[in-house]
């Protein structure tokens, strides 16, 4: 998909532009009173947990400067960890330690650090360094996901997550984000992690793309991209789509991960997702939510919405979309 075309193309396409994502779809369907649930990860977490989704465990939590000089005993009992903002995002500030000894912290590149290393980024994070606005923010620490072996070899020295846009309670369109090694063990964009298109019917790859540019094989591993299949995939479309009855958000990003151990776990929610995600898919998504606000009666239960997702939205294997017309 060439990204340079005019307005009409991209209309013709059934590309959703931020304009009208903006507008129709944030501004219509997500009430502003709820964005406090998804933009604090803490927040989210527990709605999370008192809904019986399952999201990776909080070792503890962070608020006071005068708390981080005992960091190091907190940490001790920990082998794995990560150290995140509460309110950041597009992976800033998040540190993913594999494994410590004797003071010595490991992140998933093999970079050491020490006590003093993470002191000063959590000490960053409570200053707001990474929340959205500047303002003071609170640092988290959760358990270590695990790389899940079936995704050997696709995802380098990070955790892949797998972000699915619903739409209504709806699983409209998915893509596997996957670390690099430019982007530092996260699987966000922005930071040079490889987004691949999923197919909504079968979980399998349409598509990959690293800083806006099509690939065949993971840039570190060369792992051949159409070989690629997500295990579990009607789990994570549920999964995704009970987000939306958790939130009442009428249009969010759930992003999922598969740990080796818990299975699907939701990672964080996103009220404003990015539109990236048309790139990976090779596809638009405009026609797929004016085709769900046309529906004359929304189907009533999670299982029904995911069964019609994965019949309605599938694009087929070799990845070439359908036009927005079909
Ligand atoms: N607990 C964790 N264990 C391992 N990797 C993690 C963990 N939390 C986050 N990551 C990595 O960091 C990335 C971004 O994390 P996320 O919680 O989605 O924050 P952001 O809002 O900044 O995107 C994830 O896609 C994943 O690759
Ligand atoms: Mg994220």
């Amino acid at each position: 998909m060439r990204w340079w075309v005019g307005p009409a193309r991209l209309r013709s396409l059934g590309i959703l532009g931020m304009n009208c994502r903006n507008l129709d779809f944030i501004g219509r369907y997500n009430p502003r009173r709820l964005y406090p649930l998804v933009d604090d990860k803490l927040k989210t977490k527990v709605l999370a947990e008192r809904e019986g989704i399952p999201v990776p465990k909080l070792h503890f939590a962070l608020r006071e400067q005068f708390r981080v000089k005992r960091i190091g005993e907190m940490l001790r009992p920990l082998t794995g960890f990560a150290v995140k903002p509460a309110k950041g995002s597009g992976g800033r500030g998040i540190l993913v330690i594999q494994g410590q000894e004797n003071g010595v912290y490991v992140k998933t590149s093999g970079r050491r650090l020490d006590l003093e290393d993470i002191k000063r980024h959590i000490s960053n994070i409570l200053a707001g360094l990474y929340s959205l606005a500047g303002t003071p923010d609170v640092a988290i620490v959760e358990e270590l996901i695990e790389l899940d072996q079936r995704f050997a070899g696709f995802s380098h020295e990070g955790i892949p997550d797998i972000r699915v846009i619903v739409f209504r309670g709806y699983p409209v369109m998915a893509m596997l984000r996957l670390a690099t090694h430019e982007s530092d063990g996260k699987a966000n964009l922005h930071q040079g992690a490889v987004g691949v298109g999923l197919d909504i019917a079968t979980g399998r790859c349409l598509l990959a793309v690293q800083h806006s540019l099509p690939l065949k094989v993971h840039p570190d591993t060369g792992a051949d991209f159409s070989r690629l299949k997500i295990p579990d995939w009607p789990e994570i479309l549920t999964l995704a789509a009970r987000c939306h009855a958790m939130t009442n958000l009428g249009y969010l990003g759930a992003d999922i991960v598969l740990d080796r151990r818990r299975g699907p776990l939701v990672l964080e929610l996103n009220a404003r997702p990015g539109l990236a995600i048309q790139m990976a898919s090779d596809h638009g998504l405009l026609s797929r939510l004016r085709q769900l606000e046309n529906l004359r009666s929304r189907h009533a239960t999670v299982a029904q919405r995911v069964e019609f997702a994965m019949a309605s939205f599938g694009q087929g294997r070799g990845g070439r979309a359908r036009s927005s017309e079909d």
